[in-house]
């Protein structure tokens, strides 16, 4: 889709994609004066009457929600073909970066965020409003670690005025739909989006889901259904989240636990977070200490399951501060930090040195790493390295990839990658070396297997993946 690159609105400029949604691409907007940030949703209208239709209900639905952990909702405008939805930005990036594949993310982690997308779900059920496409990759986080449902390009109301009625359209994506779904007739709402807030939880605590599809034909599926729990994912849960998964996880609607159910559970009641907070003032299920064990327990675990990408505390060279490489080079293990509360900083974007850079430190993503070459010679190396994997690779510009590939489960993948010039590209600072800033983002397909496949290709670019950025390539943003 080609978005109109000038500004649509005077005084702010779109700096960057964030995603894809159902219906349309969203952008970061930038405002040119003040910094603020917010995520703008464009769909384009044309030759798409459908769509028209779809657009109008998600803005009507979006329109009424207002909860802590559902993303607020700013406005609308319509431009030519365009329809423009404004959104508060989640400067904390999406949940499923948070998940290390195959290992998860330590369970109190877990428990809080599960916690927050039950009471995103209970507050959308409360007002009649399912969401049907609950999944990590609709998950965002803010600079709080509070989580944000997002997209609801797919919700509809099945509750008005009291009066419930059965929902009965197919969607969502296949290993977090209900087995109800998958039927094809008419089925409730609530519980539907129970299982995928389960399938949410699973992915959490294991770092894989435990089937293509909940379907009998689905060997892993009929496994569960028959208590085989020998297997993973259910052998690396533990036994408190596990027993509420099998009261989740029933094929049966009618038996599936409600939410009211689920807030009686034990493991969701336990306290496992640590009582101090570190960084986060508010909620943040993030402690020091919790963090250190679960990175030892993971190095003890598998040091391969460590991604390429993230450099060991020890790496950050000196006089590089932890600020400033944290936001950049942010890892699924450390703890999140408050870098990108740094923005609001009167010299951003008034240079093309910093407005690179600090762009870079306000969209959050942990699938990206700096590169030691120019952007032409680091997308060369991309595509030889895909060509390796035989990836299929396409070059929409020159400053861009577009890689289709399929998953393990043989489902398409692609995903896109960005290059971004260093500092000393655009200042044309004399130095023997280049940097380009490589930002990998999934297009389509499911999260996690993006995170596999990103993995797999930071490995093999290790000898262009740079481990130290540069101070000159970071502009020093007043915390005021
Ligand atoms: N990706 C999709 N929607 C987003 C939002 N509101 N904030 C940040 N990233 C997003």
């Amino acid at each position: 889709m080609s978005v109109p690159s000038v500004p649509f609105v005077k005084g702010w400029s779109f700096v960057q994609t964030l995603g894809e949604g159902t219906y349309g691409e969203v952008k970061l907007a930038v405002n040119d004066e003040n910094t603020e940030a917010v995520a703008v949703k464009i769909v384009e209208l044309k030759n798409a009457t459908h769509l028209i239709t779809s657009i109008k209900k998600e803005i009507a639905i979006h329109k009424m929600l207002q909860h802590e952990n559902v993303i607020k909702f700013y406005g609308t405008r319509k431009e030519g073909d365009y329809q423009y939805i404004f959104l508060d930005y989640a400067k904390g990036g999406e949940l499923f970066d948070r998940i290390t594949p195959d290992v998860g993310m330590p369970q109190h982690h877990a428990q809080c965020f599960f916690r927050q997308l039950i009471s995103g779900v209970e507050y959308l059920h409360s007002l009649g409003i399912t969401h049907r496409d609950i999944k990590p990759e609709n998950i965002l986080l803010n600079e709080n670690e509070v989580l944000k449902i997002v997209d609801f390009g797919f919700a509809t109301v099945f509750r008005y005025k009291g009066i419930e009625r059965s929902v009965n359209q197919q969607c969502g994506t296949p290993p977090y739909v209900a087995p109800e779904v998958m039927q094809n007739k008419p089925y409730k709402a609530e519980p539907a989006d129970i299982w995928s807030c389960a399938i949410v939880l699973v992915t959490m605590l294991a770092g894989e889901l435990p089937w293509d599809s909940p379907c009998l034909g689905c060997e892993e599926y009929a496994n569960w259904l028959e208590h085989h729990i020998e297997f993973s994912p259910w052998t690396k849960i533990g036994t408190a989240p596990l027993a509420l998964l099998r009261k989740l996880l029933t094929a049966s609607a009618s038996d599936r636990y409600t939410i009211s159910d689920i807030k009686k559970d034990r493991w969701y009641k336990k306290q496992l977070q640590q009582k101090r907070r570190l960084s986060s003032p508010v909620g943040s299920p993030f402690t020091k200490k919790g963090m250190v064990e679960y990175e030892n327990a993971l190095r003890g675990k598998n040091d391969a399951q460590i991604s390429a990408s993230q450099p060991e505390p020890g790496l950050v060279g000196p006089g590089v501060s932890d600020d400033s490489v944290g936001s950049l080079l942010h890892v699924s293990l450390s703890q999140p930090d408050q870098s990108t509360s740094m923005l609001v900083s009167t010299q951003f974007l008034s240079t093309p040195c910093s407005s690179q850079t600090a762009l870079q430190r306000l969209v959050k993503r942990m699938t990206r790493f700096w590169s030691c070459k120019n952007t032409c010679d680091t997308l060369n190396t991309i595509k030889a390295v895909c060509k390796q994997l035989e990836y299929s690779v396409k070059q929409p510009t020159s400053m861009e990839l577009t890689i289709i590939t399929k998953d393990r489960r043989l489902r398409r993948l692609v995903f896109k990658v960005f290059v971004y010039p260093g500092a000393s590209e655009i200042a044309n600072v004399e130095t023997s070396t280049q940097f380009t800033l490589v930002d990998v983002r999934l297009s389509q397909g499911d999260g996690l297997e993006f995170k596999r496949c990103y993995d797999e290709l930071n490995k093999r670019l290790i000898d262009i993946v740079q481990k130290l950025v540069p101070t000159w390539a970071l502009p020093t943003l007043s915390k005021g």
